[in-house]
């Protein structure tokens, strides 16, 4: 693998430690991954930050890079945390959950890293370009912005993130390639165009072909219906990139001779919801996975306006970044009537485990996740039908 007599001499540590470290990961996926040379990116988005996934292993090794005077040296987001900086009690978390996470937050500052805290950074605080390289971790986010957008990352893990919003550069390898971004499959798409729909597609569709690039016909979704399909692929297969005719940007780029098609409709379907679907009784119902826009916001007040929550028993999480909160204040006023609005976290990196059993979703990521990360039966329906659970 090729490397610059600059990036020769950060590998020697002739800028420190952390450095240091960051190229000898960065190098060591290289060469696992077969990269020829490493490549500039103009952004990176770093999971990692829930106290739940990370533990006190993770802690320490954030405070090690930052002993070792780490700085990323590109605009860097950071995925949601375990609970809401300030409304964490309303979660039910312990204060020693609550101290450690906010040692989290402080240290990823201190490398200055933005700690906006959300898996939709896209949206506002960090939105790469058409052919910009970048490093994402984050799957749902990552997707979005390879596809969506047509920036270049790979599945980067948290480390890795990390390591490249250092040195501003990644191992140039998998889907910084353009002739790594051609489809393999095409998707014939069926659906009746609701947000839920477009999450049961994903669903459908990561089940179909695990971690192939898709090539959709017959869909136009808007960036709501792509986010929470980007989510949905990735969830329940390892899909990091897809394209849809007419749509996203490098769509027409390739040739699809020869590639086999899939259909996906109401069949398939049914099958993604019956398998995302284990119970019909919650005790939380938490919307905003990936966390909510504002047009989301719009929808969810105005479905909300003018009702009463009948079943005090279920709790109600609405779960969105500080940007969109702060965006909102009427819908949010009319949401805190049925629950609290948090910011910076989510149902699935909180730690709800142990106080909740059974929960309702509207987005098949989150329905994929609750029972592995969260020891959870899942409720997944759309606004409308989860809602008729509380009213
Ligand atoms: Fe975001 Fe949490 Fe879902 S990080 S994509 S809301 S699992």
């Amino acid at each position: 693998m090729y490397l610059t007599r600059e990036e020769e001499e950060i590998l020697a540590g002739e800028e420190g430690e952390s450095s240091q470290k960051a190229m000898e990961l960065i190098v060591a996926l290289g060469k696992i991954y077969g990269a020829d040379d490493l490549v500039d990116i103009t952004s990176a988005h770093l999971s990692g930050a829930s106290y739940k996934t990370i533990g006190d292993g993770g802690l320490k090794y954030l405070e090690d890079m930052v002993r070792g005077g780490a700085v990323v040296s590109v605009p860097s987001t950071l995925n949601p945390i375990g609970m809401d900086r300030e409304r964490w009690k309303e979660m039910h978390i312990t204060p020693s959950f609550a101290e450690k996470q906010l040692m989290i937050i402080d240290l990823y500052g201190k490398m200055g890293v933005r700690t906006t805290c959300s898996c939709t950074p896209y949206l506002g605080e960090n939105v790469p370009s058409l052919g910009d390289h970048v490093a994402w971790a984050e799957s749902s986010a990552l997707s979005f912005v390879n596809s969506y957008i047509g920036a270049k990352t790979n599945r980067e893990g948290g480390p890795g993130a990390l390591a490249a919003a250092i040195l501003g550069k990644t191992a140039n390898y998998g889907l910084h390639i353009d002739e790594n971004r051609k489809p393999a499959v095409i998707i014939d798409a069926e659906i009746e165009g609701s947000v839920f729909s477009y999450s049961m597609l994903g669903q459908a569709v990561g089940m179909a072909i695990g971690g192939k690039i898709p090539y959709f016909r017959g869909i136009d979704p808007t960036v709501d219906d792509a986010k929470t399909m980007s989510a949905a692929m990735a969830a329940s297969g390892a899909v990091a990139l897809y394209h849809i005719e007419g749509v996203t940007p490098e769509a027409g780029n390739f040739d699809l001779n020869g590639l086999e098609t899939i259909h996906i409709g109401n069949k398939e379907l049914e099958e993604a919801y019956g398998k995302l679907n284990t119970t019909d009784d919650v005790q939380l119902i938490a919307l905003g996975c990936p966390h909510l826009s504002p047009k989301e916001m719009r929808d969810i007040a105005s479905f909300l306006k003018g009702k009463k929550k009948r079943n005090k028993d279920t709790e109600i999480w609405f779960c969105t970044s500080a940007r969109v909160r702060e965006e909102c204040p009427e819908e949010v006023k009319i949401m805190e009537e049925f629950g609290p609005v948090l910011a910076d976290t989510c149902m699935v990196v909180a730690p709800i485990e142990g106080v909740f059993e059974r929960t309702g979703t509207n987005s098949a990521k989150a329905g994929n996740y609750l029972p592995t990360l969260c020891s959870q039966e899942v409720m997944c329906r759309d606004v409308s039908k989860l809602m008729d659970v509380v009213m």
